[in-house]
């Protein structure tokens, strides 16, 4: 019996030591130490044996079972040692990858110049009004003295959705909106920021593009007052050493009409590739509220006067901080974006 014990013994170090896996040292122990074992069986066996031979017998048995109980335990140490290892090697972690970026945007252009833009009608005692941008041909044209078949409307070719709705080409519309909200009572001091849309596209022209409309509806409005305030504008925006003049234009809502320049900031009005040589740049369209519009919205033309005008978002951010096609404005491109507004 020691002998086929002592079989027992070596077999079992034997398939401990080949075991691989965790697995087969489960295996292991359920053949050599549970009750329905081998080396168990031996135990019920004891009783045909003398009193001394029963002790060495059991001392026997027993070191057998604790040696191979330990073994176990031993491999098992090992093998999970070398299966985390195993895992580590696997899963390797390269310390030298750069991090994910996780850097703070920034104000885009567009919203930091709509900020700056408000911020100084603000201070001059403005609110700001909102409009739809899927507006009516009634807001967007008519009651803004652009009747069907005015020539005024081939600028503007627009998005229609049907007859009589469209994507807002201008944000005009807003002006006799808030006039009509008015009720024929002044004053108005407005100015709306928004998205306009339009057929347009190149370098400086985008189907999608941001208006600034300014209005100002009071008694004893002149334009005087219209030059003042963008004079004051200029500065505010493009340096305390801005000069503005003003160039007759047409727009159909104002009469008279203007285009707006300011003196170079680039060279300060001797002439430079910014201002094509002339030493003024271009930067708004404005004008005397048409009587026409004062009616159609709502006001008494003989009592009440205005101004208005509307700033291109997107060519005064281009002007500002030198930037050469509109269309960077859109691409989402941090690394653009970021480069202009400071905190
Ligand atoms: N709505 C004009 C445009 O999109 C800009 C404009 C010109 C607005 C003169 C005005 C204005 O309020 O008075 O071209």
């Amino acid at each position: 019996m020691k002998e086929k014990i002592k079989e027992i013994h070596s077999k079992a170090l034997s398939d401990i030591s080949n075991a691989n896996v965790l697995d087969e040292l489960t295996n292991i122990r359920n053949i050599y130490l549970s009750k329905k074992s081998e080396l168990m069986s031996f135990m019920s066996k004891m009783k045909e044996l003398s009193h001394e031979e029963r002790i060495s017998f059991g001392q026997l048995i027993n070191s057998v079972k604790e040696d191979i109980s330990s073994r176990i335990e031993e491999k098992r140490i090992s093998l999970e040692e070398e299966k985390l290892k195993d895992q580590l090697n696997k899963e390797i972690v390269d310390f030298t990858l750069p991090g994910r970026d996780h850097s703070k945007g920034s104000k885009h252009p567009f919203n930091a110049i709509v900020d700056q833009v408000c911020e100084i009608f603000i201070g001059m005692g403005y609110q700001i009004a909102e409009g739809p941008e899927v507006e009516t041909d009634e807001f967007n044209f008519e009651l803004l003295n652009v009747p069907k078949g005015h020539p005024a409307r081939d600028m503007q070719d627009s998005f229609f959705i049907d007859d009589s709705l469209l994507m807002r080409s201008q944000t005009s519309p807003v002006q006799a909106r808030v006039m009509l909200s008015k009720k024929g009572i002044g004053p108005i001091k407005i100015i709306s920021p928004g998205k306009v849309y339009r057929r347009d596209d190149d370098a400086t022209h985008s189907h999608q593009f941001g208006q600034i409309e300014g209005l100002v509806i009071d008694k004893n409005i002149n334009m005087g007052n219209l030059l003042s305030t963008l004079e004051l504008f200029a500065k505010a925006m493009f340096g305390e050493k801005r000069e503005v003049r003003m160039r007759s234009s047409y727009f159909p809502f104002t009469e008279p009409s203007v285009e707006a320049d300011i003196s170079c900031f680039e060279c300060g009005g001797k002439g430079c590739s910014l201002c094509k040589g002339t030493g003024w740049i271009e930067i708004l369209g404005a004008g005397m509220v048409h009587p026409n519009v004062l009616r159609m919205c709502g006001f008494d033309e003989n009592e009440y006067q205005g101004f208005a005008f509307g700033i291109g978002i997107e060519r005064v951010a281009m002007l500002k901080y030198g930037i050469d096609d509109i269309r960077k404005f859109y691409t989402n491109d941090k690394r653009f974006n970021k480069q202009f507004y400071k905190e």
